[in-house]
């Protein structure tokens, strides 16, 4: 009998602390495999005292022993995946042997990034805020079946189908007054010149070697990127990412069966964050939010931009639980909300003034929160290794949560480090 696939994804609008929870995880697995998303994501991770940023490339990546494949749903920058393979390398890393692409991926080219900023700027105030990495233009461009993949490297005719849809995005930018005219041949040139890295990794046709994992009875973990409320279907739209971040995501991102379903990890942080433009029913505009960032260390992983902080949303959570099936939340940065002493917790929204607990799919509906209030803890808990140590009060906080959503909180980080991670043994 097959294995069944685990999935480990973000339960809001990214930054869940997906990256530490898959390098926690991975002893436990053979394969990690990336889904979807691209360098829009920055997954951050910490042993030994040291903070690493991954964007492109799976987060089991630093257990040598382990294979990461970069699924058929990511697209892919050279630019950057070369800067990331130096950065491994320099730690001693050599990530050639246990990092595999798959063969359907599509590539972000250099122009994908301009158009990403000649689109934000047309919008003007209702922009998305994108991270201008290219994500939208290059799912466009897959989309319109216009779109270059990783197999396409190894053609003869690489170059002239390269050349040719930088000369067919030159056309959009000079409809959008866009000036490339100083920035276009140096991108180019660090693109094809990146590709040389690229080319050091074998390409695979990852489905049927996953396939092959699940019949030898290998343990494969699929990672998503950003947090379902970016969805490209279920976030608040147009105020999204363009891929399906969601469960559903990593069938078409990695070419599985759904059949094939193990547990559905659901990375939650315990208060909420977004970067970029669109609806956030519970953002903090007062002294708390600002608190939660500081304590939080909220800045973006792969922009530095600070992120908007709030409370935690219930709503968006269930419905989140509901979307992905989910059967564990892992419950991260708990211990940054230690020493507040009232914690607040949306449970219900008033939309256009009437209670439910449904996320409009209008995003121009005004909502309002519902509050109830759950006693916080005064104890640092970033030193706590059982579950039976930490404090009452915040194991109410995770009871509460439990009983609203009926997923099992079965995993509690409280620390950006490796170790700082409790499994609850009784789940
Ligand atoms: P991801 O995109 O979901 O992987 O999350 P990011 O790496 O963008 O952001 C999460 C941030 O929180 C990173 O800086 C992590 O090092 C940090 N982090 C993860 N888990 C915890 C935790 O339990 N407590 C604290 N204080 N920080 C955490
Ligand atoms: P990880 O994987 C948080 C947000 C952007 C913007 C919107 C669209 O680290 O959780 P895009 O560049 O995808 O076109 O931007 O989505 N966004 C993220 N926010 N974490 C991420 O990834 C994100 N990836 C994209 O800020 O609002
Ligand atoms: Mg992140």
């Amino acid at each position: 009998m097959d294995t069944k696939i685990d999935i480990l994804l973000g339960m809001q609008w990214g930054d869940e602390g997906k990256g530490k929870v898959v390098d926690v995880l991975t002893p436990k697995y053979d394969v990690v495999a990336r889904f979807q998303g691209g360098p829009n994501a920055g997954h951050s991770l910490e042993f030994n005292g040291k903070r690493h940023v991954l964007h492109i490339i799976p987060s089991g990546i630093f257990h040598e022993s382990k294979t990461n494949i970069i699924g058929n749903g990511v697209v892919i920058d050279p630019v950057i995946f070369e800067e990331e393979i130096h950065d491994l390398e320099k730690l001693g890393l050599t990530p050639e042997k246990n990092l595999f692409i798959s063969r359907r991926a599509h590539l972000i080219l250099p122009t994908h990034k301009l158009l990403d900023a000649a689109y934000e700027a047309h919008k003007g105030k209702s922009k998305i805020g994108s991270t201008l990495k290219g994500i939208g233009p290059t799912y466009t461009d897959k989309t319109a079946r216009t779109g270059l993949r990783i197999c396409d490297i190894e053609t003869l005719d690489f170059i002239d189908s390269f050349n040719a849809k930088i000369e067919e995005h030159k056309i959009i930018l000079d409809s959008y007054n866009y000036d490339y005219q100083e920035t276009l041949k140096s991108m180019v040139d660090s693109w094809l010149k990146s590709l040389n890295t690229l080319k050091k990794f074998r390409f695979i046709d990852a489905e049927y070697e996953i396939a092959e994992y699940l019949k030898r009875g290998k343990y494969v973990l699929a990672e998503g990127a950003q947090g379902t409320l970016l969805d490209l279907e279920f976030g608040a739209y147009p105020f999204v990412t363009s891929s399906n971040t969601i469960a559903a995501g990593a069938f078409s991102g990695l070419g599985l069966a759904t059949r094939l379903t193990g547990r559905v990890y659901g990375i939650v942080k315990a208060y909420c964050t977004r970067v970029g433009s669109g609806p956030f029913p519970t953002e903090l505009f007062d002294d708390m939010g600002e608190y939660l960032r500081k304590v939080g260390n909220e800045f973006g992983a792969t922009t530095g931009r600070p992120r908007r902080c709030g409370w935690l949303d219930l709503v968006a959570l269930k419905y989140a639980v509901m979307i992905n099936g989910v059967t564990d939340i892992a419950l991260t940065k708990a211990d940054v909300l230690s020493d507040i002493q009232e914690l607040k917790v949306c449970t219900n929204y008033k939309v256009n003034g009437i209670l439910t607990d449904r996320i409009p799919a209008d995003n121009n509906a005004k909502i309002e929160p519902v509050y109830t209030t759950l006693k916080g803890w005064k104890e640092n808990i970033s030193k706590c290794k059982t579950y039976e140590e930490l404090p009452q009060t915040f194991k109410d906080y995770i009871k509460f949560i439990e009983d609203e959503t009926k997923a099992q909180v079965s995993i509690i980080s409280v620390g950006p480090d490796r170790d700082a991670t409790i499994f609850r043994n009784d789940k």
